[in-house]
């Protein structure tokens, strides 16, 4: 209630709030392959919210699928232990090789009428696949990625989520999907652009092998992924749904796994974005056996990562608080104006207004 009024107000004063995200991938197994249960979650929940030295709060979460791994279509225990560690989802739909997302909606169906608005409420997108249309790309064949999705079938897909949403708690949650730049930036595709709420985008300069990936160029391949990703989608909002760095693995063209050139990637590429754009970071704990490079950045879910999170002085540090104001409806403002609101937000969060 009091938040809400916090919202109105300002919003009448002509500002708009918009919510940055700050988390974390992750996966329906552990690295060895087992199901993750409630209370691996939540173990995971709780790390990723009191990391050492963490340059922000990182109390969202990205998901794959709504399948608990290994049932047909039970809800993921991810969802109670998000619940109970108040964490944001992005919720996951699986795609690729699918003929359907039945067990998917029907998963998610579950747990809405399982858990309410207690669930619902930290729902902040759900994400139609997962680089289902890079894996039939020339490079997905080429580099064996597997099966994956074209992108009438991930349109249709996005379709029946839009319909089994509507009239339900979830009906006002964006729908996106998740691909690679090189997806969103393949004219072929544009028609997925036209069909989401949000475009998330996995970035991992690491893996660019045609490119001059050595960790000194991050930025520069980073920023250009980027860009490329946001010139294809217009007015669409673009997520970072994956970025990260190995700390062990093979070498991909230049690029090399080590603890030093992890944390390199993480001060010059994630401390400029923390706070500023929604990010889920890849990872806080790796959940794929078939993947040799290594990608967490804590062993054992330990609050102490493998490496010092501290943002280098120069990068921004995002804000304290998960709102920001957009600087153009903020300028447009007087400052007394700005000060009056501020007072106000001051003694409605004190109780006194
Ligand atoms: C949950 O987190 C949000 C920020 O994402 C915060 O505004 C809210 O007060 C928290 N709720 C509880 C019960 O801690
Ligand atoms: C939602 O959370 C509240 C507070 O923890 C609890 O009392 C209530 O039973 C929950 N509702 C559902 C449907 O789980
Ligand atoms: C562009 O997208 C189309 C359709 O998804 C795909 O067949 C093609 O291989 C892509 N091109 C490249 C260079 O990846
Ligand atoms: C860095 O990457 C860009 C492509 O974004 C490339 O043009 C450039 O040659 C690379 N190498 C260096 C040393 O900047
Ligand atoms: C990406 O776009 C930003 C903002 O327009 C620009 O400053 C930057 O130079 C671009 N980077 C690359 C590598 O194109």
């Amino acid at each position: 209630m009091r938040a809400a009024n916090l919202i109105s107000l300002a919003t009448s004063f002509g500002l708009t709030f918009a919510e940055v995200y700050l988390g974390f991938n992750s996966g329906a197994t552990t690295d060895s392959g087992d199901a993750k249960r409630q209370a691996d979650f939540e173990k995971e929940f709780e790390t990723a919210q009191k990391l050492k030295n963490s340059p922000g709060l990182f109390n969202s979460v990205r998901l794959y699928t709504n399948i608990q791994a290994s049932t047909t279509d039970t809800p993921i225990e991810a969802f109670p232990a998000a619940v109970k560690t108040n964490t944001t989802l992005l919720l996951g739909i699986w795609c690729s090789g699918a003929d359907n997302i039945d067990n998917e909606l029907s998963a998610l169906t579950k747990a809405v009428d399982q858990y309410g608005h207690n669930f619902t409420n930290l729902v902040i997108g759900i994400s139609v696949g997962s680089e289902d249309i890079y894996r039939v790309s020339e490079d997905g064949l080429r580099n064996n990625a597997g099966l994956g999705q074209d992108t009438d079938t991930i349109i249709g897909f996005i379709r029946d989520v839009r319909d089994r949403i509507e009239n339900t708690l979830l009906s006002n949650v964006p729908v996106g999907h998740v691909d690679t730049w090189s997806a969103w930036a393949n004219n072929s595709n544009s028609e997925v652009i036209d069909e989401v709420d949000f475009v998330g985008t996995n970035l991992f300069p690491y893996y660019e092998n045609d490119k001059d990936n050595d960790i000194s160029n991050v930025t520069n391949l980073f920023e250009n992924a980027l860009n490329n990703t946001k010139r294809a989608a217009g007015d669409k909002p673009v997520w970072i749904t994956e970025t990260g760095w190995p700390s062990e693995g093979p070498d991909f063209g230049q690029a090399i796994a080590t603890l030093d050139n992890a944390k390199i990637y993480w001060d010059t590429v994630g401390c400029t974005l923390f706070g500023k754009e929604n990010i889920f970071w890849y990872t806080l704990r790796d959940s794929n056996p078939d993947n040799k490079a290594k990608f967490a950045i804590t062993k054992d879910l330990s609050t102490t990562p493998i490496f010092d999170l501290t943002c280098p002085a120069e990068a921004s540090a995002p804000p304290p608080i998960n709102t920001n104001v957009p600087t153009d409806s903020a300028t447009s403002l007087s400052l007394n104006t700005l000060a009056m609101i501020i007072s106000m937000v001051f003694a409605l969060a004190a109780g006194t207004a």
